[in-house]
């Protein structure tokens, strides 16, 4: 059997991780400002984490949903306080498009409407609902396109407002900043004014936090930077630093169900070992500050780079826009930096490395990309 070939792959085999840092198998070493795509929180490879899944492992690495799990239990706890939402309920799942599913599913649950509203440019997953409220066609299978979702261009009020007073939206769904589309910030006016509107109209307010919640904004999500509440809120890539989990955050008006929502291996026991390694580590080491300080830090800098056409962003989650196209010159920060980022579009260098990223590791990409614009 052949792999499915759905991947432009580079050439290179990753074998090791440690920090900020991987390993080729030919044992050269490449700075990490991709993080996996947003995926490593806490560093590759953190002893912690290491010692806790081993444990974990060699305890007992599943059992079912039928029964208690007391690591769901402290996981819920711990989270709610991490991150100021400890009146809220947690649904775990595996992966971010179910997190967003299982949020759509619900709020349709919630006020029996059908009309989604979603914003020009989102990406929110590849699974049925998931995939219809992200704004690419080319994703979209024929049997995904039921005419649930209308987009609205990002931060524009008036446009919003016309769709939710129409008074049968299901819900609306937005990133806290968007990843895929650009790193593109919702202003704070927006945010609230979304708030307000949704509360007005009885519309599920869902903030898909899973590429720039779990301290990468530096606030635990991004959306608390407009000091709104949401009814839903979506996370996954770093609350597993590489172990695969999702989650919702659910609101107390919502009232759970039994049988309404479920799964076999979300919340797991080695998932729920994996999040509480990773919440010590984020909490033990300043993580979210360190986003804050050492994001602040690269984006001044990037900003005195001559040739760029715009830098934004907010804690480690940072794009790069340029006039051209940025296909080659990531390539060769690659090839002959050995540092590894993210892109988005065309013309976007996206940066979403480990949350432990250094101020001598971002001098060293600064360096390095100093090099390949020059
Ligand atoms: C904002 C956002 N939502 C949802 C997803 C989908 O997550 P997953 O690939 O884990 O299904 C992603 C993945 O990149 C994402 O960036």
């Amino acid at each position: 059997m052949t792999l499915f070939d759905v991947y432009p792959l580079f050439d290179i085999n990753i074998v090791k991780g440690k920090g900020c840092h991987v390993w080729d198998e030919q044992g050269i070493e490449y700075l990490d400002l991709y993080g996996g795509h947003a995926v490593i929180s806490i560093g590759h490879a953190h002893p912690h984490y290491v010692e806790m899944i081993g444990r974990q492992v060699a305890t007992l690495g599943f059992y079912s949903n039928s029964v208690i799990n007391k690591l769901q239990q402290q996981l819920a706890g711990r989270l709610g306080k991490a991150c100021g939402y400890d009146d809220y309920q947690l649904f775990l799942i595996n992966s971010g498009a179910e997190a967003n599913e299982n949020a759509l599913k619900l709020a349709s649950f919630h006020n029996g409407r059908t009309r989604l509203v979603s914003t020009a440019k989102a990406f929110h997953g590849r699974t049925s609902l998931a995939v219809e409220v992200t704004d690419n066609p080319k994703i979209i299978a024929p049997v995904n396109a039921n005419e649930h979702v209308t987009y609205v261009p990002l931060n524009d009020v008036e446009a919003m407002e016309r769709e939710l007073r129409k008074g049968d939206v299901c819900a609306v769904i937005i990133e806290g900043i968007q990843g895929v589309g650009g790193i593109r910030i919702p202003s704070a006016e927006y945010l609230q004014a979304l708030r307000k509107v949704c509360t007005e109209t009885g519309t599920v307010l869902i903030l898909d936090e899973i590429q720039s919640g779990y301290g990468r904004s530096g606030k635990f999500f991004a959306h608390q930077w407009a000091g709104i509440r949401p009814d839903l809120i979506t996370v996954a890539k770093g609350i597993g630093n590489g172990f695969p989990m999702g989650a919702v955050l659910i609101s107390p008006e919502f009232e759970p169900v039994y049988g309404q929502l479920g799964t076999t291996f979300g919340g797991n026991h080695l998932a729920c070992a994996a999040a509480l390694a990773v919440l010590d580590v984020i909490e033990g080491e300043g993580l979210v500050e360190n986003a804050g300080r050492v994001g602040t830090y690269l984006l001044d800098e990037l900003q005195k780079l001559p040739g760029l056409k715009e830098v934004r962003g907010r804690g480690l989650m940072i794009g790069i826009e340029f006039e051209q196209p940025v296909k080659d010159l990531r390539t060769r920060l690659l090839k002959e930096q050995h540092v590894f980022t993210g892109v988005s579009g065309t013309n976007v260098i996206r940066l979403l490395p480990p949350l432990c990223l250094s101020m001598n590791e971002a001098d060293l990409f600064l360096e390095r990309f100093a090099k390949v614009i020059g």
